[in-house]
C-alpha cells in the first residue's frame, strides 16, 4: 500500500527539498510514498501567471486567487474524482496522532493545498469542501510546511516505512501515553550513566521499567493524557507510587528551602 499525495503550492521548491531527504525520500524510494507538486501559477490565466491579489475591503497582505486554484483542482478531481481535499489552516481541527493513523490507512489520493499570505479566497471552501486540520495554535507563513508535517507523521505509520515497526508503536501518543526515555552507548558518558537495568539484558524488567518511566513522564509532563490512556491495574498502582515519590521529593524540597 502506497500513500498518494498531491501538494498545490506556489512554492514547489521547498516541498521538494524536504521530499528529497530522510525518511520521506526512503518511503518514496521504497514506493510507499507517491507525492508531487502542482505549481499553482501555472493555473493563473494571465500572461505573468499570477495567483494572488489584494483582499476586497482593503487591509494588509495578499489572498490567493480563486481562479487558478479551481482549475487546478477541476483538473485532478477530472483525473481522480474520488481524491480526497486537505487545507492545511489555522482554523482547522488539530491534526493528531490519531489524525495520522488514519492518514496512512488512506487510499485515495490526498490532494493538500497549501495556502499563503492571508490564506485562500473564501469561495474555495463554498465550492470544494475541503478537509480542515491545523498542526497546532500558530500560525506559519504557507501551509507548505503544515501539509508536509501532516504527510510526515502519516507516512511513518505505514508497514515498511520505518526499520522496525516496533519504534513507532511505543512513540509518543500511539500507546496513549508519553514515550520512555532512550540511551544509547557509550554506558558511561562525562559521569552520566545509563540506567543499570538498560544494561542487564533482563528483557522483563526492560519492559516494566520503559512502562514505568512512559508512566513517570506522561505524569510530570502531560497528566491530561492519563485521564484518555487505557492503564492497568498495575499502570495505576505505580502512577499512585509515583505522585507520592513527588509529594516526597517535593517537602524535603520545601524544608531544605525553608532552612
Ligand atoms: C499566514 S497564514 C494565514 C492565516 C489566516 N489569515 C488566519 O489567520 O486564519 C497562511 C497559510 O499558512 C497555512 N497555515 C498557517 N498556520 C497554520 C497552522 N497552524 N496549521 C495549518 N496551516 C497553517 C495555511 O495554509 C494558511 O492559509
Amino acid at each position: 500500500m502506497s500513500l498518494r499525495c498531491t501538494l498545490i503550492t506556489l512554492f514547489p521548491d521547498m516541498i521538494r527539498d524536504v521530499l528529497n531527504t530522510s525518511m520521506l525520500y526512503r518511503a518514496r524510494e521504497k514506493g510507499l510514498l507517491e507525492a508531487q507538486t502542482v505549481n499553482l501559477r501555472d493555473f493563473a490565466e494571465d500572461r505573468h501567471h499570477v495567483a494572488d491579489d489584494h483582499p476586497y475591503g482593503g487591509g494588509a497582505g495578499m489572498v490567493l486567487k480563486p481562479e487558478p486554484i479551481f482549475h487546478a483542482l477541476s483538473r485532478l478531481k477530472e483525473a481522480d474524482p474520488d481524491l480526497r481535499l486537505i487545507l492545511p489552516t489555522p482554523q482547522g481541527r488539530t491534526f493528531t496522532q490519531h489524525a495520522a493513523e488514519e492518514m496512512s490507512r488512506e487510499t485515495r489520493r490526498m490532494v493538500f493545498l497549501c495556502g499563503h499570505y492571508e490564506g485562500v479566497d473564501e469561495r474555495v471552501r463554498a465550492a470544494f469542501h475541503p478537509e480542515e486540520y491545523s498542526i497546532g495554535d500558530y500560525v506559519l507563513t504557507g501551509g507548505e510546511l503544515a501539509s508536509l508535517v501532516m504527510i510526515d507523521a502519516a507516512v511513518r505509520l505505514i508497514p515498511g516505512v520505518l526499520g522496525d515497526p516496533e519504534s513507532a508503536r511505543h512513540d509518543s501518543f500511539s500507546t496513549g501515553l508519553l514515550d520512555w526515555p532512550h540511551y544509547t552507548r557509550p554506558a558511561e558518558f562525562q559521569g552520566l550513566s545509563v540506567p543499570p537495568v538498560l544494561l542487564s539484558g533482563n528483557h522483563e524488567a526492560i519492559a516494566r521499567w520503559r512502562r514505568r518511566e512512559s508512566l513517570r513522564s506522561t505524569l510530570a509532563k502531560r497528566p491530561d493524557l492519563l485521564g484518555k490512556a487505557v492503564l492497568s491495574e498495575g499502570d495505576r498502582q505505580i502512577l499512585e507510587e509515583l505522585a507520592a515519590e513527588n509529594t516526597i521529593r517535593r517537602k524535603s524540597h520545601e524544608s531544605v528551602e525553608s532552612h
